[in-house]
């Protein structure tokens, strides 16, 4: 079987987690491939519902592996809360036995948090995914595979933590590291997670070539990208369909399917223009009916209209084989709906997403509007999804301007919906039937 690629299509939160859950019903392996604990992703299992920031969404089934690939950075005290959470839900410490993490992936160690505390242009999680970046960038960040050479060695604690103490000075903290805590730090980390750091990447591609069934579980957004997003109000990570093979260390010839996640409509935390924002009483339906706060940071994110122009580019970097559209119920119960479909910059109409963030403020968006649908209780809409799928009849079982809705965005953005969500639960989800 090959691999495939779950990407988040818009600026992150778009239902990852809930449809990795689902298709992991059918892998052997799951695999994050970038970013860190910046993710938040929610599986809900009835009355359970489950926040993942590093585990892989395929945690919740049993023969699934699970890898936190090369391109990853990592809090090991971030991780070793969220095994301690899962040990005490299930019972079961994977470390090592079926969770793996990359000897490649890079650690996130307190020194990257005050770095990161320090944000107040982003908007960040503040978690310390940027500086711990940067330190690789810079060729200096410390790897996991790396840990047993430096643990125990007091001379590179010192220089480490000089470094690190000027780098703090020079950005105007307070904070600083001991060498005696970054001796403790490294020691801990080792102690906790030698037995599950190995060389993710070939495991994968041994899977693979025994023809098992793999998923590449993106974070963040296509418009979080740090090359193809809307920097610099960004992560700092390449969140797209090129890097998911690369961050887990096989090759993209590997991948047959991409799935695009959206929601019905758009969010976005942080800061960073969003042309389609609703400052209005739309807003606040959508904010309010979608339980729009941040998995990680609690924050409120921002709501506004589906943008068709953010998806055409999601679509031009990725190339999306299927779009999972996410969130529908929360349209329910608006007379109307609208969909961006261009952009007014400066007097001219566009079609494509500026690259400057100032013209990105000051684009316009301009809508086509679409009947509404009724609003339904969560309960009704985990009925029709359940009765649909197990019936087989597909979207047909929405409301007919829904369908409309859908088939709308399936022309605009030029990919087929594979899935639609209509509720937080693992079933409310219908399957398109072909
Ligand atoms: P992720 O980061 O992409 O995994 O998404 P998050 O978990 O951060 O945010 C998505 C939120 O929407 C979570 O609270 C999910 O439980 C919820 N959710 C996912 N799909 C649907 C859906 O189809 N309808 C509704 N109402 N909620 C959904
Ligand atoms: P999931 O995987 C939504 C946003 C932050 C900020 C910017 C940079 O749950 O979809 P960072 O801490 O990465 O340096 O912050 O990126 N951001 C997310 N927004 N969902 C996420 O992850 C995000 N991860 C980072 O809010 O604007
Ligand atoms: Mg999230």
């Amino acid at each position: 079987m090959p691999a495939t690629v779950i990407l988040g299509a818009q600026w992150g939160d778009e239902g990852k987690g809930k449809l990795v859950d689902r298709l992991a019903e059918q892998a052997t392996w799951v695999a994050r491939f970038q970013g860190g604990n910046n993710a938040g992703h929610t599986v809900v299992l009835g009355d359970q519902v489950l926040k993942f920031h590093l585990l892989p969404s395929g945690i919740t089934r049993k023969e699934c592996n699970l890898v936190l690939g090369d391109g990853m950075v990592i809090d090991p005290w971030v991780l070793n809360d969220e095994l301690v959470n899962w040990k005490e839900s299930s019972d079961e410490d994977p470390r090592g036995e079926r969770l793996f993490v990359s000897e490649r992936a890079h650690i996130i160690l307190p020194y990257h948090r005050y770095m990161d505390s320090l944000d107040s242009k982003i908007g960040t999680t503040g978690r310390g995914i940027g500086p711990t970046y940067a330190d690789k960038i810079n060729r200096i960040g410390l790897r996991f595979g790396d840990l047993s050479e430096v643990n125990g060695d007091s001379n590179w604690a010192e220089s480490t933590s000089e470094r690190m103490n000027a780098s703090l000075d020079a950005a105007g903290s307070t904070e600083r590291v001991s060498k005696q805590s970054l001796l403790d730090d490294i020691s801990w980390i080792c102690d906790n997670f030698s037995s599950a750091i190995a060389n993710t990447g070939l495991m994968l591609d041994n899977a693979l070539k025994l023809g098992e069934n793999v998923i590449l579980e993106g974070a963040q957004g296509c418009l979080l990208d740090i090359d193809q997003g809307t920097f610099p109000y960004v992560t700092s990570s390449v969140t797209s369909r090129g890097n998911s093979t690369h961050g887990a260390g096989i090759h993209p010839g590997h991948v047959e399917e991409v799935i695009g996640i959206t929601k019905a409509y758009i969010t976005r935390v942080g800061n960073g223009a969003m042309p389609t924002e609703l400052l209005d009483e739309v807003g606040d339906h959508l904010g309010t009916v979608g339980h729009e706060f941040g998995t990680t940071t609690g924050r409120k994110r921002r709501c506004g209209w589906f943008d068709a122009v953010v998806m055409r580019h999601a679509q031009r970097i990725n190339g999306f084989t299927g779009l999972a559209l996410t969130k529908l119920d929360v349209l329910g119960g608006l007379d109307e709906i609208k969909i961006c479909v261009a952009y007014e910059l400066d007097g001219q109409e566009i079609r494509e997403m500026p690259s400057s963030a100032s013209a990105l403020e000051r684009c316009k968006p301009i809508y086509i509007t679409m009947p509404g649908f009724p609003s339904q209780t969560l309960t009704e809409w985990l009925g029709i999804a359940k009765k649909a799928n197990s019936e087989g009849k597909g979207f047909s079982a929405l409301p007919s301007a829904a369908q409309h809705y859908i088939k709308q965005l399936e022309t605009l953005v030029g990919v087929p919906c594979t899935s639609v969500g209509v509720g937080p639960d693992r079933d409310a989800t219908i399957d398109l039937v072909e």
